[in-house]
C-alpha cells in the first residue's frame, strides 16, 4: 500500500517552510532580534514646550527647512525626517547640515530626490537650525 505523504516528504516540506519564514525574518536588517531599535524613532515632542533658545532655530527651521522635513522635522512627501537615527550627530555632524544648506545634497538615503542648496539662508541661521533639531532628537530619545 502507498501513502502518498510519507514521513520524510512532510519533513521536507517542513524544511522548505522553515527557510522561508528564516529568510523573511532576516530582511529586518542585521539586529533581527530588536527590529524597533532600527525603526524611525519619532515622537510627539509637544508635551515639553520648546524651550526660548531654540526659538529662532525653530522660526529659521519653519522659513527654510520645513517644506520638506516637515513640522518638527518628522518629514513630508518631499523630504525625510531630521529626526531621525541617521541624522544623530554621530552619523551627521553638524558640518553635514551646514554643508547641505550650502551646497544641497545628492540624493543617497533616500527616495526623495536631490535637496538643492537652500537660498537665502546664512551658516548663523543653520546654526540655530540645527540648535532646533538636535533638541527635536533629544525629545525623541535619539541620542
Ligand atoms: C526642497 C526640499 C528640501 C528643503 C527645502 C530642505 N531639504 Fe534637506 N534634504 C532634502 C532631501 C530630499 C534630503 C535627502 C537626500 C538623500 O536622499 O539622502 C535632504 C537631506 C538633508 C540632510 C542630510 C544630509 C546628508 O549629508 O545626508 C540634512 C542635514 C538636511 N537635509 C538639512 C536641511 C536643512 C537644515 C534645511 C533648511 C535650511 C533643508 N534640509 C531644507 C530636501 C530638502
Amino acid at each position: 500500500m502507498k501513502t502518498w505523504l510519507r514521513p520524510s516528504t512532510n519533513k521536507t516540506i517542513l524544511l522548505l517552510a522553515s527557510c522561508v519564514f528564516f529568510g523573511g525574518c532576516s530582511d529586518n536588517g542585521s539586529n533581527a532580534q530588536s527590529p524597533v531599535a532600527e525603526s524611525p524613532t519619532i515622537v510627539a515632542s509637544e508635551e515639553k514646550p520648546l524651550p526660548n533658545e531654540f526659538k529662532e532655530g525653530e522660526a529659521k527651521f519653519n522659513s527654510f527647512c520645513s517644506r520638506c522635513h516637515g513640522a518638527q522635522a518628522r518629514g513630508t512627501n518631499n523630504g525625510p525626517p531630521l529626526v531621525h537615527k541617521i541624522y544623530e550627530p554621530n552619523h551627521h555632524a553638524d558640518m553635514a547640515f551646514q554643508r547641505a544648506a550650502a551646497r544641497g545634497v545628492k540624493s543617497h538615503h533616500w527616495k526623495f530626490g536631490n535637496m538643492p542648496k537652500i537660498e537665502g539662508v546664512v551658516p548663523e541661521d543653520v546654526t540655530h537650525i540645527i540648535g532646533y533639531v538636535r533638541w527635536l532628537q533629544r525629545q525623541a530619545g535619539i541620542f
